[in-house]
This record gives C-alpha cells, sequence and structure tokens, in this order.
C-alpha cells in the first residue's frame, strides 16, 4: 500500500500517545516534509490530526467515508491489493481505465464519496453526491469477450451478497441493477478493452446510494442501504461490496456464469414479469414474459406465441 496508508495506520497505531513526526519520517524512509503533506492530505479528506510540539502528531477522529484507508482494514478478501483515491473524482472508471492503461494489476480499486463526472449505462449520467460509495475495480479475466456479458451479472451478484452480510436484501434487475423495495440501489457499470480473442482488462464500476445526502432531496427512484443498514456506515459498505465481488468473481473465472446462476435466481426480480428488452437505439429486442436466466447469463423471455427468446445484451422495462 502507499505511504500515505502507512501513515495513517502509524497514527492509528500511535493512538492518544501520538507520532513524532521526524520519527515516522525515518521509519517510513521518507523526509519529514513528505510525513507533513500526507498529513495534511488526510485532513483534506477529512480526518482530524493534532500536531503538539511534544508528542507529534495524534488521531483524533476518521471520517465514514469511502476512503482507501478506511476500506482495507475491513476487507477480508485478499483479491484487492492496491485501493487508492479520494475524496472526490471525475469518474472513477476513468481513473481506473487509467490505471489499466498504464499496468495495473488486477485487484486494483479506485475509490471515491463523491464524482462529478458519473457515468451510467447506455452513456447516461450517474449522479454521485456525498453519501454515495463509487467504485471501480480492475478485473483482467482469461476469457474471451463475449463472456464478459456474464461477468456483468456476476459483479451485480456479488455486490448484493456484500450487501446482505449488512443486514440489507437487495434483489437484482437483469442484467446488473440493484434493487431494494422497488428503487434502485446500486448499479454496475462494465467497460472492457479487449482483441478478438482475448480480454486486456475490464473496469467494474459500482455506484451504491448508501445513505440521502443531508443537503439534498432523495433522488427519484433511488433507494438508499442506511434505510435497511443503518449505520453500516460508508467504509463498511464498500468493503463488503469489494469482498462480494471477489467472491463472485472467484466463482465466475473459475467455473463460468453456470456456477453461480441458481444464486442470482434466487435473488432475482423479474422472475415471471411482462417485460419489455429494447437496444441501445430503443429497438424492442423481445417481450413477453421472463422465464429464467440461462447458463450464459441470457435473459430467457417467452412471448405469447410460445417462443422463447435468449437476450444477451438490453434494458428491461416492466410492463404493465
Ligand atoms: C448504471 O447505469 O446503472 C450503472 C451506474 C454505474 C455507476 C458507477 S459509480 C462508480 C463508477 N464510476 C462511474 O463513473 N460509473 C460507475
Amino acid at each position: 500500500m502507499s505511504t500515505r496508508s502507512d501513515v495513517l495506520s502509524a497514527l492509528r497505531a500511535a493512538g492518544d500517545a501520538g507520532v513524532n513526526g521526524e520519527a515516522l519520517a525515518a521509519r517510513l524512509g521518507v523526509s519529514r516534509v513528505a510525513v507533513s503533506k500526507h498529513v495534511s492530505t488526510l485532513r483534506e479528506a477529512g480526518y482530524a490530526i493534532d500536531a503538539a510540539p511534544g508528542s507529534g502528531y495524534r488521531l483524533l477522529s476518521a471520517p465514514d467515508l469511502p476512503l482507501p484507508g478506511e476500506v482495507e482494514p475491513l476487507l477480508h478478501s485478499s483479491m484487492w491489493t492496491a485501493l487508492s483515491g479520494g475524496a472526490e473524482t471525475g469518474s472513477t472508471n476513468d481513473d481506473a481505465r487509467a490505471q489499466a492503461r498504464s499496468g495495473a494489476p488486477e485487484g486494483s480499486v479506485v475509490l471515491a464519496s463523491r464524482q462529478t463526472a458519473g457515468r451510467g449505462r447506455l452513456g447516461r449520467t450517474w449522479a454521485s453526491p456525498d453519501g454515495g460509495v463509487y467504485l471501480s475495480a480492475i478485473l483482467r479475466p482469461t476469457v474471451a469477450p463475449a463472456e464478459v456479458a456474464s461477468l456483468a451479472l456476476a459483479v451485480a451478484l456479488g455486490v448484493v451478497q456484500g450487501l446482505e452480510t449488512l443486514g440489507a436484501r437487495p434483489l437484482l434487475k437483469w442484467p446488473n441493477d440493484v434493487l431494494l423495495g422497488g428503487g434502485k440501489l446500486a448499479g454496475v457499470l462494465l467497460e472492457m478493452s479487449a482483441e478478438s480473442d482475448a480480454v486486456e482488462w475490464v473496469i467494474a464500476g459500482v455506484g451504491v446510494n448508501a445513505r440521502c445526502p443531508s443537503d439534498a432531496p432523495p433522488q427519484p427512484g433511488a433507494a438508499y442501504l442506511e434505510d435497511v443498514a443503518p449505520g453500516a456506515g460508508l467504509a463498511r459498505a464498500a468493503a463488503a461490496e469489494l469482498d462480494g465481488i471477489a467472491d463472485a468473481y472467484a466463482r465466475w473465472s473459475a467455473e463460468g456464469f453456470s456456477a453461480i446462476r441458481s444464486e442470482y435466481e434466487a435473488r432475482f426480480a423479474l422472475s415471471g414479469r411482462q417485460v419489455r428488452v429494447s437496444d441501445l437505439t430503443g429497438a424492442v429486442r423481445a417481450e413477453g414474459e421472463v422465464t429464467g436466466i440461462d447458463d450464459d447469463g441470457r435473459l430467457l423471455v417467452r412471448a405469447e406465441d410460445g417462443s422463447v427468446a435468449r437476450v444477451v445484451a438490453g434494458e428491461v422495462t416492466l410492463r404493465q
């Protein structure tokens, strides 16, 4: 992890006794000025750090935000090896993509507590105010590009299973929306770079509405984690999501979507529902009753004439 994480860990370990800046710099093999800069950056991110002449730096409080230094100690999975990010960025997917292009390994994650240019599926904007958990993970699956469609479902399942550990019971709307009580709790945006037969990297971007911002009305159609898991906290939500994604991804990588299909279907919000599935241009791809998901993650839609369409991608709307 980074020197900033090391500074934070040292502050945590020192507790009320505090830690001398000079001694810390020597221990970490950096300059005294570098330590002071890291302390300033931590303060800007919301950490309250006291600096007293005798005892040095003392951590007074940490923010409940999905910052690397808060999320990392809560992770159980060893998959996530490099967490970065801060309070605000444009889009964590853009940051993660830049990292992936520079060769960052699988397991790198970018976190943010708000985004100024958050992106959703189908070219939509993803409103990203304070109170959300916004993260993007770099994956490098050794599969053909066509298989990445079902990876989106695996990531969404991982998010749901992670949030279940906090007491929430969200449902999945194919392909990768996470719903709670009819509102949208989380969305998943997968972006990839691939050659004709191999995937170079996938960015799995996840936005979770953790709590309604105190200075703004609830977003239309949104559901909030804090309504069902009060006190879970934003850092804990981020760690739970990442643990869930790591687990689902490991099983998807080893055995394919078929290994997790029944878990997806057990949380499926669309079974038996009348739907219309449209493509990017708005053209209707399938219409009828949802009968399930197949082993490749395709949505099964039975039309009135009894024929069953297997849909690889699209936008589902419920028919009244
Ligand atoms: C959707 O349209 O449902 C997907 C929304 C995905 C939003 C997340 S927030 C973190 C990451 N960064 C982005 O700009 N988008 C994704």
